[in-house]
C-alpha cells in the first residue's frame, strides 16, 4: 500500500454497503469507490455522500459505479454485495445465493485488484471469506471476515446498558462464528480491568451472552431488515485499523491452520490488524469448555464448506 490516499471499494451499495462508505468516507484519508449492479443506484448514493462533504469537512473522493474497471487497483475491497436474512431465516439459508454472488465479486477482484485487501461481510460470512480465499489465492493475511469486532461491540453494548456504566471501560471479546455458535468469552470481559463476574452474578452474565448471540436476530425482528448501523461502523473500525497501520488486536475471522488446534478453516479470534492486513494471529490460552465451544463453532463453518465443496 501506497502512503498517499488509500483507494477502498465497497461492494455492494445496499444498507451495509453505503452506510460503510459514508462512515469510510467521512475520515476524510481514503478514496472510496462504492460498486453495484443496480444501475444508477451506487452513483446517486455516492453523489449523496459527497454532498456531505462540505457539511463536513472532507473532500476525498467518493464516486459510485456499476463496473470493475473504476476499481482497479483497490488497497482494500470490502464485499458487501448479497442477499439478506428476513425474519425467521438463519445466516446460513443465504449460503446458495450469496455464494454465487460472492464468487463473480472475487473473480473480478482478483482481475482488477490482485493486490487488495478483502474484507469479507456478506453471510454466512464464515463461510463467504472461505470462499473468497479459496477462489483469490490470496494468502491469508489478505483475507478477513468482519464479524468478532460487530459481536464484541454487541456485547460491550450490553454490558454497559446493565451496569450503567461507560460502554469506553469495557474491554470483550467474542470468538467463533459469526452465527449460533459464536463464542462469547465472560472470563476474558473486564470493567476497568476488573472481571464482570465482580459486577454481575453468573446468570446475568449468561443472559447477556445469550443476548448477544441472538443480537442480530433482535434487530432483524424489530424492524424487518438486517442492521446496518453497527455492522457498517465495525467495517470502519476494521479499515482504521489497517490504513493508519495500528497494529490493533481486533478479533475478527481468519483461516487457521493449527491455531487453537484448528486447521484449514475461517472462524473468528483475536488477530493483529495492520498495514498487510492479518499481521498475527493472537492464540489466547483456553479453558477446555472454551476451546470446546470453538471447536464446534468451526465445525459449523466446516460443514458449509462441505455443502459448497471447498473440502
Ligand atoms: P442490502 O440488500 O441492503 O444490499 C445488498 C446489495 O448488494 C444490494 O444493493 C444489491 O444490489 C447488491 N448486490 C447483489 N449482487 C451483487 C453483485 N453481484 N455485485 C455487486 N452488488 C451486488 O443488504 P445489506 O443489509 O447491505 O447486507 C449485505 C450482506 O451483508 C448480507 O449478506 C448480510 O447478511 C450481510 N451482513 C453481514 C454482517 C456481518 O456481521 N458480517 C452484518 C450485517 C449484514
Ligand atoms: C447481523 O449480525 C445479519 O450478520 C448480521 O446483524
Amino acid at each position: 500500500m501506497n502512503n498517499e490516499h488509500k483507494k477502498i471499494t465497497v461492494v455492494g451499495a445496499g444498507n451495509v454497503g453505503a452506510s460503510c462508505a459514508q462512515r469510510i468516507a467521512e475520515r476524510g484519508y481514503v478514496d472510496v469507490v462504492l460498486m453495484d449492479i443496480v444501475e444508477s443506484l451506487p452513483q446517486g448514493k455516492a453523489l449523496d455522500i459527497l454532498q456531505s462533504g462540505p457539511l463536513l469537512g472532507f473532500s476525498n473522493s467518493i464516486i459510485g459505479t456499476n463496473s470493475y474497471q473504476e476499481t482497479t487497483n483497490s488497497d482494500i475491497t470490502i464485499i458487501t454485495a448479497g442477499v439478506t436474512r428476513k425474519p425467521g431465516m438463519s445466516r446460513d439459508d443465504l449460503l446458495l445465493a450469496n455464494m454465487e454472488i460472492v464468487k463473480g465479486v472475487t473473480d473480478n477482484i482478483v482481475n482488477y485488484s490482485p493486490d487488495s485487501i478483502i474484507i469479507m461481510v456478506t453471510n454466512p460470512l464464515d463461510a463467504m471469506a472461505q470462499l473468497a480465499f479459496r477462489l483469490s489465492r490470496f494468502p491469508r493475511n489478505r483475507v478477513i471476515g468482519m464479524s468478532g469486532v460487530l459481536d464484541t461491540a454487541r456485547f460491550k453494548a450490553f454490558i454497559a446498558m446493565e451496569l450503567n456504566i461507560s460502554v469506553r471501560d469495557i474491554q470483550a471479546l467474542v470468538l467463533g462464528g459469526h452465527g449460533d455458535t459464536m463464542v462469547p468469552i465472560p472470563r476474558l470481559t473486564t470493567v476497568s480491568g476488573i472481571p464482570i463476574a465482580e459486577f454481575l452474578p453468573e446468570e446475568r452474565i449468561n443472559s447477556i451472552v445469550d443476548r448477544t448471540i441472538k443480537a442480530g436476530d433482535e434487530v432483524l425482528s424489530k424492524t424487518g431488515i438486517s442492521a446496518y448501523y453497527a455492522p457498517s461502523a465495525a467495517i470502519a473500525r476494521m479499515v482504521d485499523a489497517i490504513v493508519l497501520n495500528e497494529n490493533k488486536i481486533l478479533p475478527c475471522s481468519a483461516y487457521l491452520e493449527g491455531e487453537y488446534g484448528i486447521n484449514g478453516v475461517f472462524v473468528g479470534v483475536p488477530v493483529k490488524l495492520g498495514r498487510s492486513g492479518i499481521e498475527d494471529i493472537i492464540e489466547v490460552k483456553l479453558t477446555p469448555q472454551e476451546s470446546e465451544a470453538l471447536m464446534r463453532s468451526a465445525e459449523a463453518v466446516r460443514e458449509l464448506d462441505k455443502i459448497m465443496k471447498l473440502d
